[in-house]
């Protein structure tokens, strides 16, 4: 059954909502703050080894209630259920999305089509265990013998970001095998990654959905031209494998059979890393980590699924996101992680965000007359500390911000953590709190400077505060633990999709600009005339050709 679609901005809790906005509006976090002493507790969720605190949020518990009526009104509980039994919720294309089956227990049953997909999962998932202990093991040889050292996966977007961002966040548990990716069809990309590999020991893993991607053909074919100029065409069996939906295309790249890793359409790209797409991460932590991980989404999926929207951090989480969106103009959020090995977290999640809810035509074919997607950005404490934190403390724009941390590290340098943590910390209550004009003429006060200067210097040094954040914080990263925070930030996508009544798993927004690349390729390679081009494009496509 399809989705309803209920325009949110109609519905009582919106207008609730509105007018309940220009009672909080004006309120300071600290005020809300002194004049609850449980809020800090009453507003943290507890759940597993994740600690989320939501209370350095600009809300009440007013403010609460009357963001999951909102979620009631939209008729959340029933999208939820038809997420997760694969009814046709990505209308636009037609198809069920199922990324959670991917991750569920073998004795589940999901429909599609009338047929329980769930033994096919595992049928997969066999395939990926037995080739990644070949690999790892050693026992799956190259062409001449030698065992692999260096896996290359070629694809893009969803076909790369998942796999590069767990491979690079899970670092810690990888084994011998160096793990590459090449994405971008700037053929220097690929040509820095194969200048420092050998044919003989590389294991090339394509990785394309749809498998028409060009910048992914491209890579691929340049790549096997020039691993054919060392070995024999016999070779590429050993050395090549792909994972796709479209196995005739890969049969005529010229892959075995056997060497296919197949995927199906109810996994969209940018939730694919749980598919074979993830074969890479496999090869790179071994099966069982690979599991692990499998195993930390499925559990934020029961917790996402089982339970009261009020203690439901994805549920609260993306209300959060529809609060500051569409009440407070918040255009964009954050995501600091306070770990290195994060470092691509926020770029893995400006897809799955933005080009999920990047939309502005409702669920009936409307354009919408409210915000939909925020824009995403981010990158690890501390260096993002010392780069673009100025604006979000004394800039003029509202950034809220979700600070990621692990109560651990893994290399177990307690004095380097205490540190690291002592700024997450820090710059939280930096941001809620900001720095008051007595704190500052205090401040001043111990100083030499003149009272002059000091009245000059005071309003540069103020902070207003009251800048939202929500403290994410995790015993240990572990595949399991990264696991439940990528389930989470999903879930919180399907959630904001409900409630701004958008398709979030369609992405034709991608298609324009490629179609039109097309034209200009014929053009650049025949040398023709750009002349139906814009006197902008026209120009610039001259002077790259003339110059
Ligand atoms: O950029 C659009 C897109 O379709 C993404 O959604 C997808 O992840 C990516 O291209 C790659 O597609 P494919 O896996 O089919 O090569």
């Amino acid at each position: 059954m399809a989705l309803k679609s209920t325009n949110p901005t109609t519905t009582n809790s919106w207008k609730k909502l509105q007018s309940h906005f220009e009672t909080i509006k004006g309120k300071h976090l600290k005020e809300l703050f002194d004049t609850d002493s449980n809020r800090a507790t009453d507003l943290t969720i507890k759940w597993d080894d994740f600690y989320v605190d939501f209370s350095k949020n600009r809300i009440t518990d007013e403010t609460l209630a009357c963001l999951i009526d909102l979620a009631n009104d939209v008729d959340l509980k029933d999208a939820i259920s038809k997420y997760f039994s694969g009814d046709i919720i990505n209308a636009t294309e037609g198809r069920a999305v199922l990324h959670t089956a991917l991750r569920s227990p073998k004795t589940t049953e999901v429909f599609v089509d009338g047929e329980n997909i769930i033994p096919k999962v595992f049928e997969v998932k066999e395939k990926i265990r037995g080739f990644t202990e070949a690999v790892v093991s050693g026992e799956h040889k190259g062409f001449t013998g030698q065992t692999i050292t260096d896996i290359v996966n070629i694809g893009i977007g969803g076909s790369d970001l998942g796999p590069a961002m767990v491979v690079d966040s899970l670092q810690y548990y990888k084994n011998h095998l160096n793990t590459h990716f090449v994405s971008n069809v700037d053929g220097d990309h690929y040509n820095e990654i194969i200048k420092r590999l050998k044919p003989e020991t590389t294991l090339f893993v394509i990785v394309s959905k749809t498998f028409t991607t060009q910048e992914t053909l491209s890579n691929a074919n340049s790549i096997r031209a020039w691993f054919l100029e060392s070995l024999p065409l016999e070779a590429v069996s050993k050395h090549f494998v792909a994972v796709s939906t479209n196995i005739d295309s890969v049969k005529a790249f010229g892959i075995d059979e056997d060497n296919i890793f197949p995927m199906k359409d109810w996994v969209g790209g940018r939730f694919s890393l749980w598919s074979a797409v993830g074969l890479s991460i496999s090869l790179a932590i071994g099966y069982n980590n690979f599991e692990s991980l499998l195993n930390g989404a499925h559990k934020m999926d029961k917790h996402f699924r089982d339970t009261d929207f009020k203690e439901n951090i994805p549920v609260i989480s993306a209300l959060l996101t529809v609060w500051y969106n569409n009440f407070f103009n918040a255009e964009s959020e954050a995501i600091i992680p306070y770990s290195q090995y994060l470092n691509q977290f926020a770029t893995y999640l400006q897809q799955g965000i933005m080009e999920s809810n990047g939309k502005y035509v409702d669920r009936k074919g409307n354009v919408v007359d409210y915000q939909t997607g925020t824009i995403i950005w981010g990158e690890p404490g501390t260096n993002s500390q010392h780069a673009f934190f100025q604006l979000i403390h004394q800039g003029t724009k509202l950034i809220p911000a979700d600070f990621i941390g692990f109560i651990e590290s893994l290399h177990g340098n307690k004095d380097h953590h205490n540190k690291l943590m002592s700024n997450y910390f820090a710059q939280t209550e930096a941001l809620m709190n900001g720095k008051t004009k007595a704190e500052v003429l205090s401040e001043l006060s111990g100083q030499s400077t003149s009272e002059e200067e000091k009245d000059k210097l005071l309003p540069f040094k103020i902070f207003e505060g009251n800048k939202p954040t929500t403290s994410i914080l995790i015993k240990k990263l572990t595949p399991e633990s990264l696991g439940k925070l990528i389930a989470m930030y999903e879930h919180k996508i399907f959630v904001q999709g409900i409630v701004w009544n958008i398709y979030s798993y369609d992405q034709f927004g991608v298609e324009l600009g490629k179609q039109l690349a097309k034209t200009i390729l014929k053009e650049l390679d025949s040398g023709t005339s750009a002349s139906q081009h814009d006197t902008s494009t026209q120009n610039l496509i001259t002077h790259f050709r003339t110059s």
